[in-house]
């Protein structure tokens, strides 16, 4: 079966960024506790009314723009994001609305949270693997910032999350020899409430109520000593399965695409797994966890500064809500 590729990278963030600061006036924080928990500084926020499919046409645009393609030439979108714009249909399908030339091509939203574009990138893969299409567009988009409970209740999440969209087009490589090779996926479901939305909930009866909203079930909970807890180990586990099932060697990769869930999680990945950390990338002090839009928004910023270039080794890795996490190894071909 033929190998998959990615050919083309774009990305968006709001104008209007959000310092530690700016947070300190709506909530009891600081600037010294977010940083040195977390490494970030700021943040992107959505302005009302943009939802992910708007900032995911922007960031799709410049993907197929910089692969030489025409939206014409789409044939599928892959769709993560665990803040769908509406409940359903899903976010893929209101972005192809928004782009009258996509017609009628299949829409699959995947909802695998922080893990959500190595899922992504692994279903347009098997797409194209199978021969089903050749040109699929990924997305990765968040409007964090719609949800935020920005009372002291909701500063442990608040702090954390911005907004932002990323966007690949991805294509049959020329080769076996690059493209992507591998992937590890995992989830462990018994984990699904440290890190979750509990409301709107089609599990309860009406699935929104005034108590919903009162009690800020709306809003994200998180165990956020849980969350780091596993996270080091299962970013380590899955960068070495797919590593072993490439046969290749930690010393071969020539750059690291964490999610940026938090800037302590990926030194300390970086650190178990012997990688240098001028070999991470890190993005997450000026955006924030941007949840399934980080490993594209990092790809773009990555090939701009000259990092991730033509033939180089990149391993991408991801954990989060499920809890989910996964890898993905490849050569990058453009
Ligand atoms: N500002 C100031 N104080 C705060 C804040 C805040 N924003 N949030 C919590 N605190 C307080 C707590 O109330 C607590 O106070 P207490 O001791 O009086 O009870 C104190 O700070 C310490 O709280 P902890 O939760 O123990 O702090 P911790 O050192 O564990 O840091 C953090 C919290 C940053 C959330 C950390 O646990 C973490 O990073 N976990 C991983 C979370 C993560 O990465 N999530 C995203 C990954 S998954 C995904 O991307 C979807």
């Amino acid at each position: 079966m033929r190998n998959s590729t990615i050919i083309g990278t774009g990305f968006y963030v709001p104008p209007w960024v959000v310092t530690n600061d700016d947070l300190s006036k709506l909530m009891d924080t600081s600037d010294e506790w977010i940083r040195e928990r977390t490494g970030i500084r700021e943040r992107r926020w959505a302005e009302a009314g943009v939802g992910p499919a708007d900032m995911a046409k922007i960031a799709a645009e410049q993907a197929i723009a910089d692969a030489g393609l025409q939206p014409e030439d789409i044939q599928m979108i892959v769709f993560a994001t665990l803040n769908p714009d509406v409940f359903f249909p899903g976010s893929g399908c209101i972005l192809q609305s928004k782009w009258p030339v996509f017609g009628t091509i299949p829409a699959i939203d995947v909802r695998e949270q922080c893990s959500g574009f190595i899922y992504a990138v692994a279903v347009a893969d098997r797409f194209i693997r199978t021969e089903f299409c050749d040109n699929v567009l990924v997305i990765g988009a968040e409007n964090h910032s719609c949800g935020l409970d920005l009372s002291n209740r909701g500063r442990d999440v608040s702090v954390i999350f911005g907004d932002g969209a990323g966007a690949v087009v991805m294509v049959p490589a020329a080769s076996n020899g690059e493209g992507v090779f591998d992937f590890s996926l995992h989830c462990q479901g018994e984990y699904y409430d440290k890190l979750w939305l509990p409301a709107p909930a089609a599990n309860r009866k009406p699935r929104v109520s005034y108590e919903m909203i009162d009690s800020g079930d709306i809003y994200p909970k998180m165990d956020g000593r849980a969350v780091f807890r596993h996270a080091v180990p299962r970013f380590s586990e899955a960068m070495n399965e797919v590593l072993q099932k490439t046969g290749r060697k930690i010393e071969e990769v020539d750059l690291f695409i964490p999610h940026q869930a938090n800037e302590r999680i990926s030194r300390m990945v970086a650190d178990k797994m012997g990688l240098p950390w001028e070999k991470v990338v890190s993005n997450i002090h000026k955006f924030g966890n941007t949840t399934a839009a980080t490993i594209p928004i990092c790809m773009c910023e990555a090939r701009a500064d000259g990092r991730l270039k033509k033939g180089g080794l990149l391993l991408c890795a991801a954990f989060g809500s499920g809890f989910t996490w996964g890898a993905f190894l490849m050569k990058w071909t453009i």
